[in-house]
């Protein structure tokens, strides 16, 4: 889908643009006419993405964890192009995932460092590179997992709550420079996400694939699974100038999952009734 050229000429930064939300998201910007550097650690994922741009891609390989990568990332986006007008910190992956009374402090901080402190030293490195232009936008992936327990494991939805919050001070903190900072929370979307954190290839992979699928289809009271390009344009809205009083704020964009489930009007997606029901045929409903 485009609208257009909204990123003429502009410098964007993606990362996580090998896969899924990112590389969706790095198409999208290079077809509107930005300049996009896409990063990531998959180096062959990256290349990928280049190659089904017709824009302009340029790949960095970055490990999100390594603040002297990020840094590089950003020194070179905003030495080649005069400076950055939009960084969209989105890499990440389903971090440990044991309850709070079994995590380890390595599978903790691994997490956060992965989710959280990345976010924070892409906006660290890429303001310097972002001020004295005409305005700026920085976008960071959040989660429906912010909102409540249940949704992921437990040290991701603390890091992606911190990702709200981090959105908003950063907003307050770079007002003063003409820079937004805004969060998506994606809700269910069909990446590579899922088999990456539970390490499923080959066969097994192609199967795990078709069952989430058919499962996103119905996570959601909107009757189709969350596609990757569906937050990507939710990014591209919030980096726009369309966006230009949207700040320090957060885009829920999951087809209704946090607001109920689908079976409040579909009668073929079960809710709790249905499903006790099989259990109960002889007794309707008083
Ligand atoms: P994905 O697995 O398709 O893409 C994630 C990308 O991040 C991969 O290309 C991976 O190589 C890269 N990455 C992982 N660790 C990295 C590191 N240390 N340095 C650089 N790159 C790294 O997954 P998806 O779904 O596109 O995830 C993107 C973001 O969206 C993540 O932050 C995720 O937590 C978030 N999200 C995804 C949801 C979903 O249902 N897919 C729901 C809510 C949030």
């Amino acid at each position: 889908m485009s609208t257009g050229s909204r990123f003429d000429g502009k410098t964007v930064v993606v990362t996580g643009a090998a896969s899924g939300i990112g590389r969706a998201a790095a198409l999208a910007f290079a077809s509107e006419g930005g300049i996009v550097y896409a990063a990531d650690i998959d180096a062959t994922g990256l290349a990928a993405t280049a190659a089904a741009s017709n824009g302009e891609i340029r790949t960095q390989v970055t490990d999100v964890t390594r603040t002297e990568d990020i840094r590089a990332l950003m020194d070179r986006a905003g030495a080649e192009t005069g400076g950055i007008d939009v960084v969209f910190n989105n890499a990440g992956a389903g971090g440990d995932r044991a309850t709070i009374d079994q995590i380890e402090p390595a599978g903790w901080d691994r997490t956060m460092d992965l989710l959280l402190r990345s976010v924070a030293f892409g906006i660290r490195y890429a303001v310097p590179h972002m001020t004295g232009r005409s305005g700026g936008a920085i976008i960071n992936t959040s989660s429906v997992a912010a909102v409540g327990p249940g949704y992921s494991p437990t040290a991701y939805a603390v890091a992606k709550a911190g990702v709200l919050h981090l959105t908003k001070v950063a907003a307050a903190d770079l007002a003063k420079h003409g820079i937004r900072v805004a969060a998506v929370q994606p809700g269910f979307i069909n990446t590579n996400i899922f088999t990456s954190a539970l390490d499923i290839t080959g066969e097994a992979e192609t199967t795990a694939k078709a069952v989430i699928a058919q499962m996103s289809q119905h996570a959601q009271p909107v009757a189709r699974g969350g596609q990757a390009d569906d937050i990507a344009q939710a990014v591209l809205f919030l980096a726009s100038e369309a966006a230009g009083f949207v700040n320090g704020t957060s885009l829920i964009v999951d087809g209704g999952l946090t607001i109920g489930p689908r079976h409040s009007w579909d009668p073929a997606s079960p809710g709790i009734f249905e499903m006790l029901e099989k259990f109960a045929p002889q007794n309707p409903g008083k």
